[in-house]
């Protein structure tokens, strides 16, 4: 039995009043959510503070990205260490944004996943498709590829200290959720090209669903064989949202 994890990718919003708010709103019902793992994922200047704000509490913290890099003149960048260093845990990579307005490669985010795994971060690994991919019925065959170089650089028993994220990227922050049906279909295929490789390490890896996560339509997608989690962007803004989607994934433990 995998424990479901919910993840807040909290993007480019922030400030120091209101992830105090929303922080101290998630805490108030962390004791009701021990059957699944809960984490945000604030800008990196905001990381410090999180931690303080969740510290002592069951509330993990992560980075957004981080840098392939671990020390020297990369102007701007941020090393996997150092999000170690101020207390983050986790570290989303390979994120649709990050790859198509930032050019991340395949290649690059298998060095950052080298990089944050060194750190003794849990990269959150995101693959998927956009919507002409989709279209085109390529849709499995860029999940393979994305997979495939982080596979080749990192091995597959990486897989064992990783989560996978599936995120369609025309489902990303436009209310368009892929449907259960359509979800489980790529979470199956991502898990048997990992099998092929390794049944123990497809067996345990969890893979989250992301792209337009509801309270409302949460506990379908999470109901999924092979859906243990979300990714959540938007609705992990609003402490009563992201709590009503994290108490959908807390209900699946027990019910499968
Ligand atoms: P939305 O939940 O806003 O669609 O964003 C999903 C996402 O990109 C999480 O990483």
């Amino acid at each position: 039995m995998r424990k479901p994890i919910v993840v807040g990718n909290w993007k480019l919003n922030g400030t120091e009043a209101a992830n105090e708010e929303l922080v101290s709103g998630v805490l108030s019902e962390m004791n009701a959510l021990a059957a699944i793992d809960v984490a945000v994922c604030p800008p990196f200047v905001y990381v410090p503070q999180v931690v303080g704000l969740a510290k002592g509490t069951a509330l993990g913290v992560g980075g957004q990205n981080c840098s392939e890099q671990s020390s020297g003149a990369f102007t701007g960048e941020v090393a996997p260490a150092m999000l170690s260093d101020v207390g983050a845990r986790y570290v989303i990579l390979g994120h649709s944004e990050r790859r198509a307005l930032y050019g991340e490669t395949d290649e690059i985010v298998s060095e950052k996943v080298k990089a944050a795994l060194h750190a003794g971060l849990t990269p959150i690994l995101c693959v998927g498709e956009t919507l002409e991919e989709r279209e085109a019925d390529e849709t499995e065959a860029v999940v393979r590829q994305q997979l495939a170089a982080v596979i080749a650089g990192n091995g597959i028993k990486a897989f064992d200290r990783m989560v996978i994220a599936y995120e369609p990227v025309w489902a990303i922050g436009t209310g368009r959720t892929a449907s259960p049906e359509q979800a489980q279909q790529v979470h199956a295929f991502i898990r048997g090209q990992l099998e092929s490789h390794d049944a123990q390490v497809a067996q345990s890896v969890r893979i989250q669903y992301g792209g337009s996560v509801k309270p409302g339509n949460a506990a379908e997608l999470f109901g999924q064989p092979d859906i243990d989690g979300g990714l959540i962007g938007g609705a992990s803004l609003m402490a009563e949202d992201f709590l009503g989607i994290c108490r959908a994934a807390a209900d699946t433990v027990g019910n499968q």
